[in-house]
């Protein structure tokens, strides 16, 4: 699984290399899927149950699976981006949120608690836990933060499938659910939300945004368990 996730990594490198102001998330999009297409891979999402792009590219309130547009990015903006690809029979699938020139004290807060929130996740994902202590993790640092946890969306097992058995919530009480084994793949994907944690998803059928407006951040990695601990996979 190394492959198709070293290929993710990359191609999120580039594109969130290419974010700045007055670029239209179609444009991100498409260097993506030149970028995955170089590589001789394919893009997971596209075609995904009808999603019809390659990159998700989640925008301010914008939560997950936002379709990417023309609307010229502006500074103060946040913005979402998630990858997968297909290699050779296996997945690999990534997910940042990147500022946009300057963005508000709290868009950094959430930002950083995102990100933090899934390393104190990887370094759960040890063969002595359980899965739920992956999603304790998350939620007990982020509420500590003041953040919230989104519910209706998780994480997931993942390889010859994009989406496998188990999901992985990103909240939960310690210690309950199946032992992590050495072998197994999980991407790991806090979703967070500045006020409420509700959302909803609008008329196209794929966006979801935040009920109350609020801005959401969105990291992912895929990691193996192994007998010597986490090993992320989707690390450039
Ligand atoms: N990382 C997201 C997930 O695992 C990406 C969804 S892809 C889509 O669910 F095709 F469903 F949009
Ligand atoms: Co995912």
């Amino acid at each position: 699984m190394k492959a198709p996730c070293s290929i993710v990594a990359e191609v999120l490198k580039i594109v969130v290399g290419r974010v700045s102001v007055g670029v239209t998330t179609i444009e991100l999009n498409s260097i993506a899927e030149k970028e995955v297409a170089k590589r001789k891979a394919k893009p997971a999402f596209k075609g995904y149950c009808g999603y019809p792009a390659s990159l998700c590219c989640s925008l301010n309130s914008q939560v997950v699976h936002g379709i990417p547009d023309n609307r010229p990015l502006e500074d103060g903006d946040i913005l979402s981006l998630d990858f997968g690809a297909y290699y050779d029979g296996f997945y690999g699938d990534a997910a940042v949120t990147v500022p946009i020139g300057n963005v508000s004290e709290v868009a950094i807060k959430l930002i950083s608690a995102t990100e933090k929130s899934l390393l104190v996740a990887i370094e759960k994902s040890a063969t002595h836990n359980r899965l739920s202590d992956i999603s304790n993790a998350v939620q007990t640092y982020i509420e500590s933060k003041g953040f919230s946890v989104v519910r209706d969306f998780v994480g997931h097992g993942i390889g010859r499938s994009l989406h496998e058995s188990p999901q992985v919530p990103n909240y939960g009480l310690p210690n309950t659910g199946p032992k992590l084994r050495s072998g197994m793949v999980l991407a790991i994907e806090p979703m967070v939300n500045e006020k409420s944690h509700e959302v909803k998803i609008l008329a196209d059928g794929w966006t979801a945004v935040t009920l109350d407006g609020g801005l959401s951040a969105h990291f992912e990695h895929t990691v193996a368990i192994t007998e010597n601990g986490p090993e992320i996979l989707t690390l450039i």
